[in-house]
């Protein structure tokens, strides 16, 4: 069934009953594979992507659907994000719609199976290491539990245990919903932080033979300055990637939605002015030492090429999934081929960085 007759009926359930109904139609009817147009093909941090257009964290916390995810037409899916042991979260309702706005506020707080629950899942279920038969990269979000005495040691088991399983990492520490984990995006914090993953990469190189890039995942809520340290210091230690950004705190004026002063962070449409900018800064600040994944209100394809011609190397989204349905990242790669097909472009490489 067309997703835009469908939707008016899933939207009369709570968002979060929802998201459990489209995990469990792409678990029993995942979408038939979507060839990526060869022009989409590209890299980021060494990694061989089919399509610049990634799964951002938190769509499938507990890796239920990444095949389907990148049958849909993800060159790149994040599952996530993970902690050590399983919790509940923050007490429900803590998913709301802001439908005028092509919006949505969640508090979720990281609720998830835990890390060993998905270790299992992504171990039973490979995604095929030869690269022919490889749909797209995979990386795992991984994340501290609220309660945690150790945070930077939570952070540390995360990466030890999927390592092995993963194509690549993200250190989140941009989530608004669990108290205090932003501080750890500043100072010593981020560098013991860092350290530590980094300590647990070197080990598993040494291992494999395999060199798994790390990406740190920061908040939209970065003033200049901050902005400025954190990404000084992912180049000082060694990090391969920044994902610009999380959900934001802050509330822009235009909103219209009933709930659009709910508690949490805001994603979709009207995060893409902040996200834009801190894209900015953050290419400005960076000069090419690191590839940035733009997030944040990733709506279409013009929106992906206006990104990676701002100067991002890749885009993920989330909240276009639940107003443009399944066939998003498809729509999304269709419109970006008309885009680069309207500027000239052949291959992604002609798209111009500033
Ligand atoms: C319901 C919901 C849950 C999310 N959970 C996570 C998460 O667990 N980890 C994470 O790094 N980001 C999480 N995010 C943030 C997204 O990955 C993304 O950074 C943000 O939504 C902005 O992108 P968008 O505007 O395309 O949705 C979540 C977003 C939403 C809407």
């Amino acid at each position: 069934m067309n997703y835009q007759r469908l939707r008016p009926l899933l939207f009369m359930l709570p968002p979060e009953m929802a998201h459990h109904l489209a995990i469990l139609s792409m678990k029993f009817m995942p979408p038939k594979s979507v060839a990526s147009d060869p022009r989409l093909a590209t890299q980021l941090a060494g990694l061989d992507l089919p399509s610049p257009i990634g799964l951002a964290a938190g769509f499938d916390k507990n890796a239920e659907v990444p095949r389907a995810m990148f049958a849909a037409g993800f060159g790149f899916v994040e599952v996530g994000t993970v902690t050590p042991l399983p919790q509940p979260g923050n007490p429900k309702p803590r998913v709301f719609r802001l439908v005028e706005d092509e919006a949505i506020i969640n508090r979720l707080g990281f609720n998830g199976r835990g890390m060993e629950y998905v270790v299992r899942k992504l171990a039973d279920e490979p995604l095929g290491d030869a690269p022919n038969n490889k749909p797209g990269q995979l990386g795992v979000n991984i994340g501290a539990n609220k309660d945690s005495p150790d945070r930077s040691a939570d952070y540390r088991k995360g990466a030890k245990r999927f390592l092995p399983l993963c194509d690549y990492l993200t250190i989140n520490i941009s989530s608004p919903n669990t108290k205090g984990l932003r501080d750890l995006q500043q100072g010593d914090e981020l560098q013991h932080l860092l350290g530590e993953v980094l300590d647990e990469r070197r080990m598993w190189h040494e291992e494999s033979g395999r060199q798994v890039p790390v990406f740190v995942k920061l908040a939209p809520d970065l003033e200049e300055g901050p902005l400025s340290e954190a990404l000084a210091q992912l180049v000082a230690t060694g990090a391969d990637g920044v994902i610009l950004t999380n959900t934001t705190i802050d509330r822009p004026h235009l909103l219209r939605a009933q709930d659009a002063k709910q508690a949490g962070g805001l994603s979709g449409k009207p995060l893409a002015v902040r996200s834009r900018i801190i894209l900015e800064q953050a290419v400005g600040m960076l000069k090419g030492r690191l590839p940035i994944i733009s997030v944040g209100g990733v709506h279409d394809g013009q929106e992906v090429h206006d990104r990676l011609t701002m100067g991002a190397t890749a885009v993920q989204c989330y909240t276009n999934m639940v107003y443009r349905g399944p066939r998003a990242p498809s729509l999304m790669a269709d419109e970006l081929c008309a885009c680069m097909d309207q500027a000239g472009q052949q291959s992604l490489s002609d798209i111009k960085k500033p």
